[in-house]
């Protein structure tokens, strides 16, 4: 399929051309992205750039033809995280991992980061420390508390992005898109008359997303991208009615965080995280967003950006990373036959039960393997279920729910529409739904074995 919006673009201009991204020009600037709207005419095009879902639009000015060369190459990015052989040592630690503990085989200075990552996690923000002018929450911790630090919340956010014709997804970032937030400072109250960010006047859909639990991101995100790559099938060659697909950045680099797996690696997401869901701008996103795409009223944000350093930022990330997957409960009796049935009736070929991480410089992530639950991959998954569009994924793509965890969440899916286990499998449709037939044809025992099963996870 044809669309601009999947091209990945390497921009390397001249410094003399106009570069309207506030930061102070180096020799050239070196811009990735999709290119938003061109204008053949005056050489001017927009590109959509960004870290996580904070995204930006950058417009850009080619120099007239006969000038200093513009190279402007289409080329998939490569993977860029830099990985260190250290030896595969085993772990052999059978004790029970609780919520909110960290992964094992920790050294001691990663731990001490680990718990000063998560004072940094739970630091409630104000306005005068940064928080605002829009944001959704004042901290972290306050969209993932339950049962600990790192787990689901209450919080339900509003996503907003326009699926075009030609299947081309615009995340509307010159209108605030695609995190529109639903909270807004004393100061851009009374500058404005808003109390939130105005739904964009493009958005063609609307997703609202709970808050879910983020433990195991950390395994997640240290597993390689040529094994995402591997699970998917797009055409359906193997003929399982299971087509998932990898989606993938603005830049073309495979992402995997998120509802629709966008957001290529955990650094990028929780950088973004600061500024959409807080407004704190940091070194990655030394910006704030945009004001439904108009600009910030002076005066509204006196805080200085970047408003909380590098080693703030290098924490809470290490403290989401270093947070472990909670170890299942004993699968005896109803439960052990239920994990049977997930596996016989095809729950696992979306769910994998486990993965495997890539080398990695850290030696607690490095080559494990850990329960899972999920292909990184999106799946159709019907038109009930459908919102937004974001990156490539189309409106019915969601990316396999990781099920680590299952059993502390309240509520399941995306929007939190299903109030029980079986209700969230009952509402698989698209490529979900041969399982879900099957598990319906299952007897009550065996389908409350399935459920027994899911609640040890
Ligand atoms: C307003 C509530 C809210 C706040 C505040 C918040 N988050 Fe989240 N977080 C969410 C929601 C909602 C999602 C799911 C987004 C989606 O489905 O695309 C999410 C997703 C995530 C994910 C990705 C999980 C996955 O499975 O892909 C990570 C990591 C994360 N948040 C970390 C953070 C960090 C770090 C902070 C603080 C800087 C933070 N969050 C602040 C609501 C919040
Ligand atoms: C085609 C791939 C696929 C298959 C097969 C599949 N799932 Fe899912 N599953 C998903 C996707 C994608 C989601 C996320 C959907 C959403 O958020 O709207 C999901 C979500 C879930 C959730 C909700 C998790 C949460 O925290 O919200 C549960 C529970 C679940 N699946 C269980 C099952 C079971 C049990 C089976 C077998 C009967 C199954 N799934 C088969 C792809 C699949």
């Amino acid at each position: 399929m044809k669309r601009i919006a999947s091209a990945a673009l390497l921009l390397v201009l001249a410094s003399t051309l106009v570069a309207v991204a506030a930061q102070q020009q180096p020799a050239y600037t070196s811009i990735q992205g999709t290119v938003h709207a061109l204008q053949p005419k005056t050489g001017s095009f927009d590109v959509v750039t960004g870290v996580g879902m904070s995204l930006r639009i950058v417009h850009l000015v080619a120099p007239p033809a006969g000038e200093a060369a513009v190279p402007l190459s289409a080329r998939p990015a490569p993977a860029t995280s830099v990985l260190l052989l250290v030896a595969l040592v085993a772990s052999g630690c059978a004790k029970p991992v609780h919520p909110g503990d960290p992964i094992s085989g920790l050294t001691a200075e990663q731990r001490d980061r680990f718990r000063r990552g998560r004072a940094v996690f739970d630091s409630v923000f104000t306005p005068e420390t940064g928080l605002g002018p829009l944001f959704n929450s004042a901290a972290c911790g306050e969209c993932h508390e339950d049962p600990v630090s790192g787990g689901s919340g209450e919080e339900v956010e509003v996503h907003a992005t326009a699926f075009h014709a030609d299947g081309n997804c615009d995340p509307l970032a010159d209108q605030g898109g695609p995190v529109i937030q639903q909270d807004a400072t004393p100061a851009l109250k009374a500058a404005l008359g808003l109390d939130k960010e105005p739904l964009p006047k493009d958005a063609t859909g609307r997703g609202l997303r709970t808050s879910l639990a983020i433990f195991g991101r950390g395994l997640l995100d240290a597993v390689p991208d040529s094994d995402i790559v591997s699970y998917a099938d797009p055409d359906d060659r193997n003929h399982d009615g299971i087509s998932g697909r990898v989606n993938r950045f603005v830049d073309g680099r495979i992402g995997r965080f998120g509802r629709k797996a966008f957001v290529p690696t955990l650094s990028e997401f929780n950088a973004g995280a600061f500024v959409i869901e807080q407004g704190i701008t940091n070194p990655a996103v030394p910006t704030e967003e945009s004001i439904g795409g108009g600009p910030i009223p002076a005066g509204v944000d006196p805080a200085p950006d970047p408003e909380i350093n590098q080693e703030a930022l290098d924490l809470t990330t290490d403290f989401v990373r270093f947070l472990a997957p909670p170890s299942p409960l004993r699968q005896t009796g109803a439960a052990g036959k239920g994990r049977h049935l997930f596996d016989q009736i095809g729950c696992a070929s979306c769910h994998l039960p486990t993965l495997r991480t890539g080398k990695n410089s850290i030696r607690a992530l490095d080559r494990k393997q850990f329960f899972a639950y999920t292909d990184l991959l999106v799946h159709d998954m019907g038109p009930d279920l459908a919102d937004i569009c974001l990156g490539l994924a189309t409106p019915p793509e969601f990316r396999t729910e990781p099920l680590v965890g299952v059993r502390l969440a309240h509520h399941f899916l995306h929007d939190g529409r299903a109030a029980t286990l079986d209700q969230a499998i009952e509402l698989h449709g698209g490529e979900g739904s041969g399982a879900r037939d099957r598990f319906k044809a299952l007897t009550p025992k065996e389908r409350d074995a399935v459920i027994a099963f899911l609640k040890t996870l």
